[in-house]
């Protein structure tokens, strides 16, 4: 009766928790407005304590991902709250202010209070990406940001890839949702062979373990 149902059956759901953290007004929540709702605004409103939105991606004819964004306000600056939002997130932006120096130097701090208080069900590092914010606002004829430095810059901090963007202009904010989320999907799939993989040596030693059939009892 219900075999020529429309709806297909085998569509493979995710919910990732993200978080969007670095010090205040450097742009998180526009960042995620723009990604979210494509929208932008120059009033600035501070957030309190921490923000949600969800944003739905068809990331394949069968997976759909639901990335749970959770906009952490930049006073929150590793307050002892921090632990209570960082919990159970899979991955992190690390934003900040491309104008504003101080915001730069924190980004090591923003990661290490990461680091200390949450990580991925196998003990290694949530993935984290860099977004260098308001790259609009560069002067023409300004040095732009040095690509070597801050690669190495993200090597040494154990960030994965930084992106220069602006909520502004929509600029690279895609790109780098995009490449966060490759790395989330890579792990999970990284957890699961390992899964399996352990689940086989454990089966393997069940069986050496089973007395053979000469040895069986009465
Ligand atoms: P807190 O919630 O206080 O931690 O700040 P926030 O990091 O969420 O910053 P928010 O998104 O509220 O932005 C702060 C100010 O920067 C606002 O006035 C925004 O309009 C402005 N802003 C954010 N992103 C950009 C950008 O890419 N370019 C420019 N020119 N302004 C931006
Ligand atoms: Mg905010």
């Amino acid at each position: 009766m219900y075999e020529d149902t429309p709806y297909p059956t085998d569509i493979r759901e995710y919910l990732y928790k993200i978080l969007v953290i670095g010090d205040l007004s450097t742009g998180k929540t526009s960042i995620i407005k723009r990604y979210v709702h494509n929208i932008f605004s120059m009033n600035y409103k501070s957030t309190i304590g921490v923000d949600f939105a969800l944003k739905v991606i068809q990331w394949s004819p069968d997976t759909v991902i639901r990335m749970q964004l959770w906009d952490i306000a930049g006073q929150e600056k590793f307050s002892g709250l921090t632990r209570v939002y960082y919990k159970e997130a899979v991955a992190a932006l690390v934003v900040y202010d491309v104008t504003r120096p101080k915001t730069f130097e924190a980004v090591p701090k923003w990661k290490s209070d990461l680091d200390t208080k949450v990580s991925l069900p196998g003990g290694e590092p949530i993935p984290v990406v860099l977004l260098a914010n308001k790259i609009d606002l560069q002067e023409e004829g300004s040095a732009s940001l040095d690509e070597e430095e801050m690669d190495r810059f993200c090597e040494e901090n154990g960030i994965l890839k930084w992106f220069g963007t602006s909520a502004k202009d929509n600029s690279n904010i895609d790109d780098a949702a995009r490449f966060l989320l490759e790395e989330i999907m890579n792990r999970e799939v990284e957890h699961a062979n390992q899964q399996a993989q352990d689940a086989a040596a454990m089966a393997g030693r069940i069986q050496l373990n089973q007395p053979s059939a000469k040895e069986g009892c009465c």
